[in-house]
């Protein structure tokens, strides 16, 4: 499986921190920001892995990761997304990187307490006991309406809702996606949103319409960091769990 890290976008969440640099490069605690989503994938295994980036200061990704040997890396893959058309179509500059086979996805401004390595694992089984189909993680979340959010019926997926002002749970979809090569044909199909995004939730309801999306529940803390009060959060998190190898490996 490969994976690919999605830093793109223009983070106007977080201006002015935001009009000069990339959102993925600010600090969250004690490292840049694109540092978690890498250090997730490395330690999950994989090795094959692209960098979406876009917006402000993308040159200063290489000079800051380079070819990705701070994390054992022998290569890291780039690739640049003009604009902000959305996850959706950051997502579909992999293509050609993904060659037909599986991908591991997480949004550049996601943080996962637990290691990502156990769903690697159910997905890969997933895959081959079903041969085709995608996977999300969800998180128990008290601010639901800031999310995409799951509608469950007897622990089936219904849909998914984008930001909803009234959550049809307290299940939000986390940042870290598992796709088959079909998603590239998904994402071909959509139509740009109110907001005039491709919508990484407008790909999941496909799978789901399609009956074969399956979904995990996370157990530790999950956030975003593209907010001011979620940036802060985040750093508070990292900063209190000081001897998490996912967040801090190699114990500095
Ligand atoms: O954090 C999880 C949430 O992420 C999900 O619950 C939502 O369903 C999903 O839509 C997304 O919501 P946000 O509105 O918070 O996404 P945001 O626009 O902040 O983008 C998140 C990351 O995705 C960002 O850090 C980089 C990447 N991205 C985003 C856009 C809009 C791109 O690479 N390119 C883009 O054009």
């Amino acid at each position: 499986m490969k994976g690919v890290i999605l830093a793109g976008g223009l983070g106007t969440r977080l201006l002015p921190m935001t009009r000069v640099t990339n959102k993925h490069l600010l600090p969250v605690y004690d490292r840049p920001m694109i540092y978690f989503p890498l250090q997730q994938m490395v330690a999950a295994g994989l090795t094959e892995i692209l960098l979406v980036t876009g917006g402000n200061s993308a040159g200063d990704f290489l000079r800051l990761l380079g070819n990705g040997k701070e994390f054992g890396l022998k290569h890291l893959h780039y690739t640049y997304q003009e604009g902000e058309g959305g996850i959706a179509e950051a997502l579909g500059l992999a293509e050609h990187f993904a060659d037909g086979g599986p991908l591991c996805v997480i949004l550049g401004d996601n943080l996962f307490q637990e290691p990502l390595a156990p769903y690697v694992q159910a997905y890969r089984d997933h895959l081959s006991r079903e041969g085709r189909g995608a996977m999300i993680l969800l998180k128990e979340v008290e601010d639901a309406h800031r999310f995409g959010v799951v509608e469950l019926q007897d622990g089936r997926l219904v849909r998914i809702v984008e930001k909803p002002s009234r959550p049809p749970s307290n299940l939000a979809v986390t940042g870290c996606y598992f796709y088959d090569g079909e998603v590239f044909e998904i994402i071909r199909g959509l139509r740009p949103s109110e907001r005039g995004e491709l919508e990484i939730t407008d790909v999941n309801n496909a799978y789901i319409a399609r009956g074969t999306m399956t979904y995990r529940v996370l157990q530790g803390w999950w956030t975003d960091a593209g907010t001011v009060p979620s940036l802060f959060r985040a750093a508070q998190l990292v900063a209190q769990d000081r001897q998490n190898p996912i967040l801090n490996p190699g114990g500095r």
